[in-house]
């Protein structure tokens, strides 16, 4: 079982920095279970109860790379408002097409490598259709929006060493604020 010690912590690991490499079909058993355990991390980390007894952070998405593989694949775990979860096996992604309506989270972004608060505006395309394979090989799209969104971009951006701290301008932390949607 996946533990957060296993998170790599942007202070510490350079490797958060360096792109991921595409990934051979069929996957390896150990990458195949691999996903399945980032699922169950995701899903125990938004849990309220579990998530305060073992003092952990809640996630909704986690890249290979956070975990010290270059491989291109990420989860998104998605705890919606009636307790069921929204998820997604993602592999090789490539965003397809974007809105030009750009959003941004009004509380700031999260991620379970950077434990700090990070002040500033990380502007995200407010919708974005993405292509995909899951972890069998077989070929997805998918057209997403608001969080979910988001969520893909940030973790696409995982793949390529790029953090969310990285699109905050660091003089202006708010620049173009008031040309974006808050969510
Ligand atoms: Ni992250």
């Amino acid at each position: 079982m996946l533990k957060e010690k296993d998170i790599l912590d942007e202070r510490k690991s350079k490797i958060l920095r360096q792109k991921s490499n595409e990934v051979t079909f069929p996957m390896k058993e150990e990458d195949i279970s691999l996903i399945n355990e980032m699922i169950m991390y995701l899903r125990l980390s938004q849990d309220e109860e579990y998530a305060e007894k073992n003092n952990i952070r809640a996630g909704m998405g986690l890249s290979a790379v956070q975990l010290g593989k270059l491989k291109r694949f990420f989860v998104i775990s998605y705890k919606k408002e009636d307790g069921t979860f929204e998820e997604y096996k993602v592999v090789n992604p490539k965003i397809v097409s974007n809105s030009t309506e750009l959003i941004y989270v009004e509380e700031g972004e999260g991620c379970l490598s950077v434990n700090r608060y990070v002040e500033g505006i990380v502007p995200r395309y407010a919708r974005v259709t993405v292509e995909y394979y899951d972890e069998f090989g077989n070929k997805k799209e998918v057209r997403v929006r608001e969080e979910i969104a988001v969520a893909f971009q940030h973790e696409i951006d995982h793949l390529n060493g790029i953090l969310f701290l990285d699109r905050i301008d660091k003089k202006d932390p708010y620049k173009n604020k008031d040309n974006m949607r808050s969510i």
